[in-house]
Protein backbone atom coordinates (compact mmCIF):
# COMPACT_ATOMS: atom_id res chain seq x y z
CA UNK A 1 0.00 0.00 0.00
CA UNK A 2 1.34 3.47 -1.06
CA UNK A 3 2.35 5.60 2.16
CA UNK A 4 -0.30 8.65 1.19
CA UNK A 5 -3.01 5.85 1.20
CA UNK A 6 -1.99 4.43 4.76
CA UNK A 7 -1.11 7.92 6.19
CA UNK A 8 -5.15 9.11 5.12
CA UNK A 9 -6.69 6.03 6.54
CA UNK A 10 -4.84 6.65 9.82
CA UNK A 11 -5.75 10.49 9.86
CA UNK A 12 -9.63 9.36 9.57
CA UNK A 13 -9.44 7.68 13.04
CA UNK A 14 -7.93 11.36 14.17
CA UNK A 15 -10.39 14.59 14.89
CA UNK A 16 -8.58 16.36 17.31
CA UNK A 17 -7.74 19.90 15.46
CA UNK A 18 -4.23 20.24 17.59
CA UNK A 19 -3.28 16.87 16.85
CA UNK A 20 -4.45 17.10 12.86
CA UNK A 21 -2.42 20.81 13.07
CA UNK A 22 1.00 19.40 14.41
CA UNK A 23 0.88 16.11 11.67
CA UNK A 24 0.42 18.51 9.14
CA UNK A 25 3.30 20.71 10.50
CA UNK A 26 5.46 17.35 10.48
CA UNK A 27 4.61 16.49 7.10
CA UNK A 28 5.88 20.40 6.17
CA UNK A 29 8.93 20.32 7.63
CA UNK A 30 9.49 16.38 6.19
CA UNK A 31 8.57 17.67 2.69
CA UNK A 32 11.39 20.48 3.22
CA UNK A 33 14.06 17.91 4.30
CA UNK A 34 12.98 16.46 0.95
CA UNK A 35 12.98 19.15 -1.04
CA UNK A 36 16.07 20.07 0.07
CA UNK A 37 18.10 16.45 -0.28
CA UNK A 38 16.66 16.61 -4.02
CA UNK A 39 18.46 20.19 -4.58
CA UNK A 40 21.42 18.64 -2.89
CA UNK A 41 21.57 15.75 -5.18
CA UNK A 42 19.89 17.00 -8.60
CA UNK A 43 21.07 20.73 -8.74
CA UNK A 44 24.50 20.07 -6.80
CA UNK A 45 25.73 18.18 -9.70
CA UNK A 46 25.00 20.60 -12.62
CA UNK A 47 28.08 22.41 -14.08
CA UNK A 48 28.58 25.68 -12.83
CA UNK A 49 29.79 28.45 -15.63
CA UNK A 50 33.58 29.46 -14.70
CA UNK A 51 33.44 32.20 -12.42
CA UNK A 52 36.35 32.96 -11.11
CA UNK A 53 37.84 35.48 -7.90
CA UNK A 54 39.55 38.58 -8.60
CA UNK A 55 42.24 37.08 -7.58
CA UNK A 56 42.27 33.46 -9.18
CA UNK A 57 42.43 31.94 -6.24
CA UNK A 58 39.01 30.32 -6.15
CA UNK A 59 36.24 28.90 -8.56
CA UNK A 60 32.34 29.53 -8.26
CA UNK A 61 31.02 26.36 -6.55
CA UNK A 62 28.35 24.76 -6.06
CA UNK A 63 27.29 24.63 -2.11
CA UNK A 64 23.63 23.34 -1.41
CA UNK A 65 23.16 23.11 2.67
CA UNK A 66 25.89 21.75 3.17
CA UNK A 67 27.28 21.48 6.98
CA UNK A 68 30.74 22.58 5.40
CA UNK A 69 30.54 25.70 3.24
CA UNK A 70 33.17 27.90 1.36
CA UNK A 71 32.61 30.82 3.53
CA UNK A 72 32.36 29.04 6.17
CA UNK A 73 36.01 30.24 7.82
CA UNK A 74 35.14 33.87 6.26
CA UNK A 75 36.54 36.11 8.53
CA UNK A 76 34.34 39.01 9.85
CA UNK A 77 34.39 42.27 11.92
CA UNK A 78 31.62 43.11 14.32
CA UNK A 79 29.42 46.30 13.56
CA UNK A 80 27.07 48.20 15.55
CA UNK A 81 24.27 48.55 12.99
CA UNK A 82 20.56 46.81 14.03
CA UNK A 83 19.70 44.20 11.30
CA UNK A 84 18.18 40.73 10.27
CA UNK A 85 20.54 38.67 9.28
CA UNK A 86 22.64 35.64 10.80
CA UNK A 87 26.23 35.40 11.13
CA UNK A 88 26.46 33.21 8.40
CA UNK A 89 24.79 35.42 6.35
CA UNK A 90 27.20 38.20 7.30
CA UNK A 91 29.95 36.01 6.56
CA UNK A 92 28.14 34.49 2.93
CA UNK A 93 27.64 38.50 2.06
CA UNK A 94 31.41 39.29 3.06
CA UNK A 95 32.72 36.20 0.84
CA UNK A 96 30.64 36.35 -2.16
CA UNK A 97 32.53 39.78 -3.11
CA UNK A 98 35.24 38.34 -4.65
CA UNK A 99 33.52 36.84 -7.71
CA UNK A 100 33.01 40.96 -8.82
CA UNK A 101 34.70 41.01 -12.21
CA UNK A 102 33.63 44.52 -12.57
CA UNK A 103 31.31 43.81 -16.26
CA UNK A 104 28.13 44.87 -14.71
CA UNK A 105 26.40 46.97 -11.60
CA UNK A 106 25.87 45.90 -7.90
CA UNK A 107 22.55 46.32 -6.25
CA UNK A 108 21.15 45.81 -2.99
CA UNK A 109 17.39 46.00 -2.76
CA UNK A 110 16.00 46.16 1.11
CA UNK A 111 19.26 47.15 3.10
CA UNK A 112 16.90 48.58 6.26
CA UNK A 113 19.33 50.36 8.28
CA UNK A 114 22.75 48.94 6.28
CA UNK A 115 23.81 45.68 8.31
CA UNK A 116 23.74 43.63 4.87
CA UNK A 117 25.23 46.43 2.91
CA UNK A 118 28.30 46.46 5.44
CA UNK A 119 29.10 42.99 5.18
CA UNK A 120 28.28 43.53 1.15
CA UNK A 121 30.95 45.97 1.02
CA UNK A 122 33.83 44.73 3.13
CA UNK A 123 33.42 41.32 1.00
CA UNK A 124 34.12 44.14 -1.87
CA UNK A 125 36.56 46.59 -0.58
CA UNK A 126 39.58 44.57 -1.38
CA UNK A 127 38.59 43.34 -4.68
CA UNK A 128 40.35 45.74 -7.74
CA UNK A 129 37.40 45.29 -9.74
CA UNK A 130 35.26 47.23 -7.26
CA UNK A 131 37.27 50.54 -7.41
CA UNK A 132 35.89 53.51 -8.97
CA UNK A 133 32.49 51.37 -8.65
CA UNK A 134 29.75 51.74 -6.12
CA UNK A 135 26.89 49.48 -5.05
CA UNK A 136 23.34 50.63 -5.51
CA UNK A 137 21.40 50.39 -2.80
CA UNK A 138 17.48 51.30 -3.26
CA UNK A 139 14.66 50.87 -0.50
CA UNK A 140 11.28 53.00 0.31
CA UNK A 141 12.93 54.01 3.66
CA UNK A 142 9.15 53.41 5.03
CA UNK A 143 9.32 52.46 8.93
CA UNK A 144 6.85 49.64 9.59
CA UNK A 145 6.65 49.93 13.26
CA UNK A 146 4.98 46.67 13.77
CA UNK A 147 8.38 44.57 12.63
CA UNK A 148 10.76 47.02 12.80
CA UNK A 149 10.34 48.72 16.33
CA UNK A 150 11.41 45.59 18.59
CA UNK A 151 14.95 45.70 16.54
CA UNK A 152 16.42 48.95 17.57
CA UNK A 153 17.13 50.90 20.76
CA UNK A 154 13.92 52.16 21.97
CA UNK A 155 15.57 55.73 20.92
CA UNK A 156 15.55 54.93 17.57
CA UNK A 157 11.68 53.96 17.36
CA UNK A 158 9.77 55.54 15.06
CA UNK A 159 6.41 55.74 14.06
CA UNK A 160 4.38 53.70 11.52
CA UNK A 161 5.36 55.07 8.19
CA UNK A 162 7.86 57.62 9.63
CA UNK A 163 11.09 58.03 6.59
CA UNK A 164 14.05 56.38 7.91
CA UNK A 165 16.29 56.93 5.73
CA UNK A 166 18.36 59.33 8.26
CA UNK A 167 18.68 55.99 10.50
CA UNK A 168 20.28 54.40 7.08
CA UNK A 169 22.61 57.27 6.85
CA UNK A 170 23.40 57.80 10.14
CA UNK A 171 24.58 53.81 10.44
CA UNK A 172 26.47 53.58 6.53
CA UNK A 173 27.87 57.33 7.40
CA UNK A 174 31.67 55.40 7.53
CA UNK A 175 31.34 53.72 4.26
CA UNK A 176 28.74 56.16 2.18
CA UNK A 177 31.44 56.84 -0.28
CA UNK A 178 31.05 53.45 -1.68
CA UNK A 179 26.94 53.62 -1.91
CA UNK A 180 24.47 54.92 -4.51
CA UNK A 181 21.26 54.94 -2.59
CA UNK A 182 17.66 56.11 -4.08
CA UNK A 183 14.17 55.92 -1.94
CA UNK A 184 12.31 53.90 -4.51
CA UNK A 185 9.27 52.16 -3.70
CA UNK A 186 9.80 48.36 -5.83
CA UNK A 187 6.12 47.16 -5.50
CA UNK A 188 2.98 48.85 -3.47
CA UNK A 189 3.30 47.78 -0.07
CA UNK A 190 2.47 49.00 3.13
CA UNK A 191 2.57 52.64 3.36
CA UNK A 192 5.33 53.10 0.42
CA UNK A 193 1.79 54.56 -2.48
CA UNK A 194 3.84 57.64 -2.32
CA UNK A 195 7.20 56.80 -2.70
CA UNK A 196 8.29 57.07 -6.73
CA UNK A 197 8.69 53.52 -8.38
CA UNK A 198 12.04 51.57 -9.08
CA UNK A 199 12.89 52.19 -12.31
CA UNK A 200 16.64 50.82 -14.04
CA UNK A 201 18.86 52.77 -17.13
CA UNK A 202 18.88 49.07 -18.80
CA UNK A 203 22.84 48.91 -17.92
CA UNK A 204 23.58 45.32 -17.04
CA UNK A 205 23.98 43.59 -13.42
CA UNK A 206 25.95 41.58 -12.40
CA UNK A 207 25.22 41.17 -8.43
CA UNK A 208 21.57 41.79 -7.21
CA UNK A 209 21.35 41.59 -3.34
CA UNK A 210 17.62 41.22 -2.93
CA UNK A 211 16.10 41.28 0.63
CA UNK A 212 12.78 43.52 0.51
CA UNK A 213 9.61 40.95 0.34
CA UNK A 214 8.70 37.58 0.13
CA UNK A 215 5.54 37.44 -1.76
CA UNK A 216 5.34 36.66 -5.58
CA UNK A 217 4.28 40.20 -6.57
CA UNK A 218 7.30 41.46 -4.66
CA UNK A 219 9.90 39.22 -6.22
CA UNK A 220 8.20 39.77 -9.23
CA UNK A 221 8.18 43.55 -9.45
CA UNK A 222 12.03 43.46 -9.87
CA UNK A 223 12.47 40.84 -11.50
CA UNK A 224 10.58 42.59 -14.36
CA UNK A 225 12.20 45.79 -13.96
CA UNK A 226 15.83 44.00 -13.91
CA UNK A 227 16.06 40.88 -15.89
CA UNK A 228 16.75 42.91 -19.25
CA UNK A 229 19.91 43.85 -17.37
CA UNK A 230 21.13 39.92 -16.03
CA UNK A 231 24.00 38.60 -17.73
CA UNK A 232 23.43 35.10 -18.92
CA UNK A 233 26.11 32.98 -17.13
CA UNK A 234 27.66 35.56 -14.84
CA UNK A 235 24.33 37.29 -12.96
CA UNK A 236 24.54 36.21 -9.26
CA UNK A 237 21.16 37.00 -7.50
CA UNK A 238 21.13 36.95 -3.93
CA UNK A 239 17.79 36.00 -2.19
CA UNK A 240 17.65 36.97 1.51
CA UNK A 241 14.67 35.54 2.39
CA UNK A 242 14.77 32.07 0.09
CA UNK A 243 14.99 29.97 3.51
CA UNK A 244 11.04 31.75 4.79
CA UNK A 245 9.56 29.11 1.99
CA UNK A 246 11.23 26.56 5.05
CA UNK A 247 8.61 27.97 7.82
CA UNK A 248 5.99 25.95 9.70
CA UNK A 249 3.66 26.52 9.94
CA UNK A 250 3.13 27.59 6.30
CA UNK A 251 2.96 31.28 5.96
CA UNK A 252 0.77 32.68 3.01
CA UNK A 253 3.17 35.38 2.20
CA UNK A 254 6.36 32.87 2.07
CA UNK A 255 5.82 32.67 -1.63
CA UNK A 256 9.27 32.81 -2.71
CA UNK A 257 9.80 29.63 -4.28
CA UNK A 258 6.88 29.53 -6.08
CA UNK A 259 8.32 32.55 -7.61
CA UNK A 260 11.63 30.63 -8.23
CA UNK A 261 9.45 27.95 -9.41
CA UNK A 262 8.22 29.86 -12.07
CA UNK A 263 12.10 31.12 -13.39
CA UNK A 264 13.32 27.61 -13.32
CA UNK A 265 14.42 27.43 -16.96
CA UNK A 266 16.50 30.94 -16.07
CA UNK A 267 17.67 30.60 -12.92
CA UNK A 268 20.22 27.96 -11.54
CA UNK A 269 20.56 27.72 -7.98
CA UNK A 270 24.21 27.60 -6.70
CA UNK A 271 24.70 28.51 -3.23
CA UNK A 272 21.84 27.64 -0.19
CA UNK A 273 22.93 28.07 3.23
CA UNK A 274 22.30 25.85 6.51
CA UNK A 275 22.14 28.67 8.69
CA UNK A 276 20.68 31.34 7.29
CA UNK A 277 17.97 32.36 4.62
CA UNK A 278 19.92 33.09 1.76
CA UNK A 279 20.21 31.21 -1.46
CA UNK A 280 22.13 32.47 -4.83
CA UNK A 281 20.94 31.88 -7.99
CA UNK A 282 22.45 32.49 -11.17
CA UNK A 283 20.63 33.92 -14.38
CA UNK A 284 21.51 31.29 -17.17
CA UNK A 285 19.01 33.34 -19.51
CA UNK A 286 17.65 30.26 -21.26
C1 LIG B 1 13.91 42.65 6.10
S1 LIG B 1 14.33 44.29 5.81
C2 LIG B 1 15.99 44.18 5.25
C3 LIG B 1 16.98 43.82 6.31
C4 LIG B 1 18.40 44.17 5.96
N1 LIG B 1 18.83 43.62 4.70
C5 LIG B 1 19.36 43.81 7.06
O1 LIG B 1 20.51 43.49 6.79
O2 LIG B 1 18.97 43.86 8.23
C6 LIG B 1 13.46 44.65 4.32
C7 LIG B 1 13.74 46.02 3.75
O3 LIG B 1 13.07 46.11 2.50
C8 LIG B 1 12.38 47.34 2.40
N2 LIG B 1 11.19 47.10 1.56
C9 LIG B 1 10.22 46.18 1.76
N3 LIG B 1 9.30 46.23 0.78
C10 LIG B 1 9.70 47.21 -0.06
C11 LIG B 1 9.16 47.72 -1.28
N4 LIG B 1 8.05 47.23 -1.81
N5 LIG B 1 9.82 48.73 -1.89
C12 LIG B 1 10.98 49.22 -1.37
N6 LIG B 1 11.54 48.76 -0.23
C13 LIG B 1 10.90 47.76 0.43
C14 LIG B 1 12.03 47.71 3.83
O4 LIG B 1 11.86 49.11 3.97
C15 LIG B 1 13.24 47.18 4.60
O5 LIG B 1 14.23 48.15 4.70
Amino acid sequence: MRLDTILEKILLQIDDVKKLSSISDALSTLKNAVEGRIRQSKLGKLPVPAIASFDNSELLTHSILQYQSPWQHMKITTVDIPGMISQEECRYYAYIGKFYSGRGALVELGPWLGRSTYFIVEGLKENPNFTDKKLHVIDDFVWRSSWMNDKVPPSEQLDDHQDFQFLFDRYSASFCNLLTVEKRRISLYDGNEAIPLLTWNGSPIEILYVDCGRTFDANQAWYEQFCHSFIPGKTLIILQDWGRHREVPVQWFNQIKQFIDSKAEELQLVHELRYGDIATFLFTGK
